[in-house]
């Protein structure tokens, strides 16, 4: 079965959809929103919501770009764990996902946010591992530069093993609550981790009872090898970028492959690629939609987008010229980057018409059309092992995401791709994972 998770974010994926008229137009801070985008894909049967992170504001080192204003550089937003407590309340089934960094946190922090959030959601949290890219984020904890990609991963490794360490602290009956015998706690049923690494040195036990999916659910995002080799042997999930389907292919043989080396069955982690849909009753309806969102980003975070994604500055330049030669590596060089400069020479496009195109989906894949033309698309690539689900992002909100659930997820249901009702206790059941077992269980079965 597909897998569906969604971002309950309120301005829309696109950059121009906090603009359109059918937006919500009072976005931040606006926890009501969240909620009502939650239960909106709860209604979907989506498997999960997921909240994107960092810890600090966006683009304030380039002032044009800041000031051209646009609400992806996070300059008011939730903690996300904090914010899914609350939708947690508000629902009943849906999975919540939450971003949380190995680099500007603790493993005991963290274990323990997720561990909480996995009780009070009775077993729907997970925790998107990100190791954080973005200087900003480190000039908030201390320190000047952002680690480098080797020491950030070295760290999430060790961070993650003791976060999962943390999760096995107690057994599932270690809480008889006997009020006859005055037996609380069994104190045979709670472990020490006595971690010490190169990095962390804890303890333990967590203070919090097992929780209910084993761990928490465990999503990564990173594209690196070593983002890559992180996510075979660690996580539930991972979050692709891949701009075709094709690259999606190799990208889910590639992580697949990775996973028998730590004694892992592939079917265990579910490989989610972003896509952006915009769905209309009619494929006119859909084109209008998007060209709507397309004339709503401004000329001026046009170009200071494109060119922070380009690193050059574009602003003197004509923007019906040609997009000038630049350099094809330097040092802050994406894969959006290389993918934009290649299509706007074999294109022929203008600087206006590269932005355009840059923005409307920063290079995640955008299907757009019928009800039917969608799910042609969505079943193509799960049946072609592109994929197994997508992360649905809704250029404006709540209208997309409506459209989505109203439209395409019954075809979906029709073709027998997608659930027709939530089943299973937790949302790693509803999701295919395998539930952690207790270690110490399993070792004393052996
Ligand atoms: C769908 C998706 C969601 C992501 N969410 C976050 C996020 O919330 N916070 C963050 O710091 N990075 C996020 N990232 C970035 C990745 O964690 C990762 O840093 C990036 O893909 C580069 O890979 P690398 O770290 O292995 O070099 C996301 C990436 C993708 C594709």
């Amino acid at each position: 079965m597909m897998n569906l998770i969604m971002m309950p974010n309120a301005t829309g994926a696109h950059l121009g959809g906090w603009r359109h008229p059918d937006a919500w137009s009072d976005t931040v801070m606006n926890l009501g929103h969240i909620v009502e985008a939650t239960q909106i894909a709860e209604r979907g049967l989506f498997d999960a919501v997921f909240l994107a992170d960092g810890n600090a504001v966006r683009e304030m080192d380039k002032p044009a770009l800041f000031a051209a204003n646009f609400p992806s550089a996070r300059p008011a937003g939730f903690e996300p764990v904090t914010v899914l407590s609350a939708v947690a309340m508000a629902t009943r089934h849906i999975g919540l996902v939450a971003t949380s960094t190995t680099s500007y946190d603790e493993p005991y922090a963290v274990a323990r946010r997720f561990a909480s959030l996995d009780h009070i959601s009775a077993g729907r949290a997970g925790w998107n591992v990100v190791t954080s890219q973005y200087a900003g984020d480190a000039q908030n904890f201390g320190r000047d530069e952002n680690y480098a990609r080797d020491e950030r991963y070295e760290r999430a490794e060790e961070f993650v093993e003791v976060v999962k360490g943390l999760w096995d602290s107690w057994d599932e009956d270690a809480f008889p609550q006997d009020k006859a015998t005055g037996r609380y706690l069994d104190p045979a049923k709670v472990h020490r981790l006595n971690h010490v690494g190169k990095h962390f040195s804890v303890k333990g036990p967590l203070n919090i009872a097992r929780p209910p999916q084993g761990h928490p659910m465990v999503f990564m995002a990173g594209q690196s090898d070593r983002g890559r080799e992180l996510a075979a042997k660690h996580a539930d999930a991972m979050f692709a970028a891949g701009d075709s389907m094709q690259s999606c292919q190799k990208a889910y043989a590639d992580i697949k492959s990775r996973m028998a080396k730590y004694g892992r069955a592939p079917e265990t982690l579910r490989f989610l690629p972003s896509i952006v849909t915009y769905c209309g009753e009619t494929e006119a309806e859909a084109e209008r939609l998007f060209e709507e969102l397309q004339a709503l980003i401004s000329p001026s975070l046009g170009v200071h987008y494109l060119s922070k994604l380009v690193d050059k500055d574009l602003s003197g330049h004509d923007l019906d010229a040609p997009l000038p030669d630049l350099p094809e590596k330097v040092a802050s060089g994406t894969s959006l980057r290389t993918y934009l400069i290649e299509g706007a020479r074999r294109d022929n496009l203008t600087i206006r018409q590269c932005y355009q195109r840059a923005l409307s989906s920063m290079g995640a894949p955008v299907v757009k059309g019928t009800p039917a033309q969608i799910a042609d698309t969505l079943e193509l690539w799960f049946r072609g092992q592109a994929c197994d689900g997508f992360m649905i992002s809704n250029p404006v909100m709540p209208r997309s995401l409506k459209n989505f659930v109203e439209m395409v997820v019954p075809e979906l249901q029709k073709r027998g791709l997608f659930r027709k009702a939530y089943e299973g206790a937790t949302t790693r059941e509803r999701m295919g994972l395998p539930t952690p077992g207790n270690p110490r269980l399993a070792a004393a079965a052996e």
